[in-house]
């Protein structure tokens, strides 16, 4: 086997350093870390440990990092979503081939300029759409692909974000507000509109948007609740959203036990972005003091719970995309009806495709079994990076084709925002026009 390949990582939080470093402890002769960059002290001295880094390995800044020239193959980048396009262009500058999180950016401008800087130095930039990578989306692939269906009238795509996760990431957590994080659909749906890239291969022509904040906002409730569940909030023992039912005892949360009183959490998502100390004192603290125990009505949070956008494609599908976070639980759900055939499909904790033939059979497809994070595209995402850096394949995808569900949330959002049903040619023009 040839020798391991040599990545350096950018953020180690729970992306970095969990769903994608992880797969280094499983196939340690695939590949190795030989740097982090990471400002949380606890974070980069764990990372460091538990990838065998000395002192002169690790780094506080991404900057640090690229100050020391070039020490790997590739750099993995999964800093924050408002911090993606400077550490990648200088990656890139300095002769990394990158694998970067998504969004890949912020801003229509900086999806722009990382696409240029790609071409510019000739490397390879994969933003990490994992859904492509998963088996249940290899076999949505094949099926749409291959014609079976006919052509393709309608599609029906919805995002149900479960109650919860709203609740932990986009009204509590990283991603509530625009201008600290980006829109939601920019950060949930990148991924579904890429999917739809992907199957449709047929340009979105048209498109417009609905949607708003409904729920989490300071109105929901009356002038008793209090900032914090810790406050002694009256609704707190019936309240789903309760930060102690979620955090504490784990009571809300889906899955099998429980924690009990006085136990240390695992060291896993959601708990791990609360605290660096998951014991029952160490998460109780993050509640009194930290944006995870605000009351959901008390947060700073503006971005959407509920959005839905239509889409006309150049060949006259026309394509709805539904996401929301009010669902019971996490899943996607998904239709397509063509001239040959129906294909309903669900992409969850029990996947299913089914194909519904006109005048004929009625199909269950067999779907392979998935081994990771995100339906298997989490690990699937990273070991094709590493067979791409060995040059035994190429990519599934690049960061021109990320481009287009990009530029498609950022239309999503202009539109929901003017009221404006959006052209994308000339939607697209301005935007190479940016760069
Ligand atoms: N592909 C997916 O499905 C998926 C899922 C969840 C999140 N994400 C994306 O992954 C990215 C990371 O999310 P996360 O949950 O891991 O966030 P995180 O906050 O846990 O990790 C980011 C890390 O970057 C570090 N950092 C901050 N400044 C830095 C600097 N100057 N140099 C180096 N590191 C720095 C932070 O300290 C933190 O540890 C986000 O953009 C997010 O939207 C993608």
């Amino acid at each position: 086997m040839s020798k391991p390949i040599e990545l350096v990582l950018m953020g180690a939080g729970a992306r970095g350093a969990h769903a994608y470093a992880s797969y280094a402890f499983a196939h340690p002769g695939e590949v190795r870390f030989v740097a982090v960059a990471e400002p949380d002290p606890v974070r980069r001295r764990r990372f460091a440990d538990e990838h065998d880094l000395d002192e002169s390995q690790t780094f506080a800044s991404w900057e640090e990092l690229i100050q020391a020239g070039k020490l790997a193959d590739g750099a993995l980048i999964t800093t924050q979503d408002r911090m993606h396009v400077e550490p990648t262009v200088a990656a890139l500058e300095a002769g990394y081939d990158v694998l970067l999180e998504k969004p890949m950016a912020d801003s229509l401008e900086g999806c722009v300029r990382l696409v240029q800087a790609a071409e510019r130095t000739g490397r390879s930039l994969q933003i990490c759409h994992v859904l492509r990578y998963t088996p249940f989306w290899q076999t949505m692939h094949d099926i749409l692909s291959s014609g079976r269906l006919g052509r393709i009238i309608t599609v029906e795509h919805r995002e149900n974000v479960a109650w919860w996760h709203m609740a932990h990431s986009f009204v509590r957590g990283n991603w509530r507000n625009k201008e600290l994080s980006t829109p939601m659909i920019l950060a949930k749906c990148c991924h579904d509109l890429d999917l739809l890239v992907w199957n449709l291969d047929d340009p979105v022509v048209r498109l417009s948007s609905v949607g708003s904040l409904l729920h989490y906002r300071a109105e929901s409730v009356g002038p008793e609740i209090p900032l914090r569940c810790t406050d002694g909030c009256p609704i707190e023992a019936e309240c789903p959203f309760s930060a102690l039912g979620i955090y504490m005892d784990a009571r809300l949360l889906p899955g099998p036990r429980a924690l009990a009183e006085g136990e240390t959490a695992p060291n896993s998502w959601p708990f791990m972005t609360m605290t660096n100390d998951l014991t029952w004192e160490g998460r109780l603290e993050a509640l009194k003091t930290g944006p995870y125990g605000r009351c959901v009505y008390r947060c700073d949070n503006d971005v959407v719970d509920h959005q839905t956008v239509l889409m006309e494609t150049a060949s006259g599908t026309s394509v709805t995309l539904v996401m929301h976070g009010h669902s019971y639980e996490e899943y996607r759900s998904l239709r397509f009806d063509g001239t040959k055939a129906s294909l309903r499909a669900c992409f969850g904790h029990q996947p299913e495709i089914v194909i519904y033939e006109h005048g004929g059979a009625e199909e269950v497809v067999d779907i392979p079994a998935a081994s990771s994070g995100h339906g298997g595209g989490d690990w699937g995402t990273f070991s094709s990076f590493l067979r791409v850096l060995r040059g035994e394949e190429k990519a599934l995808t690049d960061v021109r084709a990320s481009l287009e569900s990009h530029l498609l949330a950022f239309a999503a959002e202009e539109a929901r925002l003017n009221h404006q049903v959006i052209d994308m040619a000339s939607f697209r023009a301005q935007a190479e026009a940016l760069g």
